[in-house]
């Protein structure tokens, strides 16, 4: 497996891999990777002849008071787990490669990037929405691969995919979780051990609405309100939201129809984490 740092050399794999007939699978990934990642690869490399996985902690996704800087990174980490799950690149550019410096064009979506993340994160979106569209234009694959943990993220690639054409297949993962339910995230290692255990109410709470709504609960405003309160009895943990909208198009309901998602994002401590489960078909997803 190689550490490859330029577009141009990317190219020159990808074309090389092509003029081969081979299938090239993507897995766009921030680095610091976990077992969630690693499962992403894993899929990656079942379904598709080559796997590249790009490593770059896109600075356009993070506003200026957000952990842009203090992001963890270890490369050499990272190249070993993506080699142990069957990749055949690691794409790690410089922001300087990524972004010219005169660089005036973005990918701005509204509808699915207004509610949830894109309240509280403004921007966020836009620059997830740039960096991917170059990552495809870059490694122009035919698959590729994004958790469910980021399940508006996943919803606004699709309609991204959908509205600009781009030819290649979104694979959508299921979240993995710690032993104790904790969803894995880069942004884990940020916990104190006393957070680490506060965490755990992210997933309490989630369950405990999975659990009214399989009683039959429908009024989202009961269902987000029991997500509040088992929130709340955690002294360390602060809400951002705790929403219920459908899914894909990420739109508040009042009452649950069709498909949806159940979403938390929670601060604990100075740490933002997020979680969530999909209903889709009336089968947690
Ligand atoms: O999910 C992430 O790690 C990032 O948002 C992504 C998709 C790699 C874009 O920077």
């Amino acid at each position: 497996m190689k550490v490859v740092n330029t577009i141009e050399e990317v190219r020159a794999i990808v074309k090389e891999w092509k003029s081969n007939g081979l299938s090239i699978g993507l897995v766009p990934t921030m680095g610091y990777l976990h077992e969630g990642h690693a499962s992403l690869i894993k899929k990656a490399s079942q379904e598709n002849d080559r796997v590249v996985v790009s490593d770059f902690v896109n600075p356009t996704q993070f506003a200026p008071n957000e952990d842009f800087e203090s992001y963890p990174r270890d490369i050499e980490h990272d190249s070993a787990v993506a080699e142990e799950n069957g990749a055949d690149i690691i794409f790690n550019p410089d922001v300087e490669e990524m972004y010219d410096s005169k660089a005036v064009t973005f990918v701005n979506m509204t509808g699915p990037t207004e509610e949830l993340c894109g309240k509280s994160r403004p921007i966020h979106f836009k620059g997830v929405c740039t960096v991917v569209s170059k990552l495809f234009n870059i490694v122009t694959p035919d698959k590729a691969y994004f958790g469910q943990k980021d399940a508006q993220q996943l919803a606004v690639i699709m309609k991204m995919v959908k509205d600009l054409n781009f030819g290649v297949e979104i694979v959508p993962c299921p979240i993995v979780r710690e032993l104790d339910g904790l969803a894995k995230s880069s942004r884990n290692t940020y916990l104190s051990p006393e957070e680490r255990k506060s965490a755990l109410v992210l997933h309490k709470a989630l369950n405990a609405v999975k659990k009214l709504i399989l009683d039959g609960e429908k009024d989202t405003r009961i269902l987000e309100e029991k997500l509040t309160q088992i929130i709340h009895t955690e002294p360390l943990a602060k809400i951002d939201y705790a929403e219920i909208v459908s899914f894909p198009d990420i739109v508040p309901l009042d009452y649950l129809k069709g498909d949806f998602l159940v979403a938390v994002a929670v601060y604990i401590g100075r740490t933002r984490l997020i979680d969530n489960f999909i209903i889709e078909n009336g089968e947690e997803k």
